[in-house]
């Protein structure tokens, strides 16, 4: 049986920039770093399950400029498929990655070959996304891509709407499971339609009643990050949480991606969300110990932090 992954989704370059702590607006500041490495939301995932020893396929772009090299360089290392990766006329998608000294990030994307990726990019390859055990989807290729690959999905579908943008609701029940943290939990339910009011940042219980939330609005599963408190999985009625391995947090950057990129790896072999979700938490946090994302993930002769 096929245990390939799909990442449909995003390949950055990022721009490193350390700061002692983030600019005010119109505020100039001193900063360290100016490296660049590779990132975007979805070639972080692919990487991560690489990595792990998954058999990943990349769908998506880069452009015809130096940073593509530089985008690409682990996904290369780690082995991924990269027969459907386009490149595209233009520039590479950048990120600026701004880094505190707690570890805490700002993001600014500029899309450039990532926006190529359209409803007619991924249909181009619809044999290898609707062969795929596990496709995974992200927030930051146009929704036609993304709706397209849903569509032509017939393996399990990994949903990380990161960032949140406006996409038909199938997407999102078709998703098992969604991945979201707390604040595109929150902008999912708006999409869907559903009140979140009740569940947004009032109480301790917010979390899990979005799960809750999410799950009657007819989502097969659900994973809630919570970086360092950890994670909820819901499915069918039942919420679960799951704690995450304490560690030293020096950048955050793509940890959520790490998480996603191990589940997807976990799923792929047959495992149950939570077993998947558990494992992941491991991944993530791993992540966090070092700079930037896919030079910060680990590979399986690396040890994972374990929950006390
Ligand atoms: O999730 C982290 C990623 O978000 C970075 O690698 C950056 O490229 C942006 O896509």
């Amino acid at each position: 049986m096929s245990q390939a992954i799909v990442v449909v989704g995003s390949i950055n370059a990022d721009l490193m920039i350390q700061v002692e702590r983030h600019p005010l607006p119109g505020e100039t500041l001193h900063g360290g770093g100016g490296e660049i490495l590779p990132g975007g939301k979805g070639a972080n995932q692919a990487a991560a399950a690489a990595l792990l020893g998954g058999d990943v396929h990349m769908v998506g772009a880069v452009g015809d400029d130096p940073n593509a090299q530089a985008a690409t360089a682990i996904l290369r290392e780690a082995g991924v498929n990269l027969d459907h990766m386009r490149v595209q006329p233009g520039p590479t998608g950048l990120a600026v990655v701004v880094v505190d000294e707690r570890g805490e990030n700002n993001i600014i994307v500029i899309g450039g070959a990532n926006e190529s990726v359209t409803a007619s990019t991924v249909e181009a390859v619809a044999e290898v996304v609707s062969t795929a055990a596990v496709v995974v989807l992200q927030g930051e290729i146009p929704r036609s891509g993304i709706e397209r690959a849903a569509e032509l999905g017939t393996g399990r579908l990994v949903v990380n709407l990161a960032p949140v943008i406006d996409v038909d609701h199938s997407v999102v029940l078709k998703a098992d499971p969604l991945v979201v943290n707390e604040h595109e939990a929150a902008l999912v339910l708006q999409l869907l339609g559903r009140t979140a009011e009740t569940a947004v940042g009032v109480n301790s219980g917010a979390e899990k009643a979005m799960v809750e939330e999410l799950l009657r609005a007819g989502v097969a599963s659900v994973v809630l990050t919570m970086g360092a408190e950890g994670a909820l999985v819901g499915e069918g009625a039942m919420v679960t949480g799951l704690a995450s391995p304490k560690v030293n947090a020096v950048d955050t950057t793509g940890a959520g991606d790490a998480f996603v990129g191990a589940l997807a790896m976990k799923l792929a072999q047959g495992e149950s969300v939570l077993d998947a979700a558990g494992f992941a938490a491991r991944v993530g946090a791993y992540a966090c110990t070092s700079s930037g994302a896919q030079p910060s993930y680990p590979t399986l002769d690396d040890e994972l932090p374990k929950v006390e």
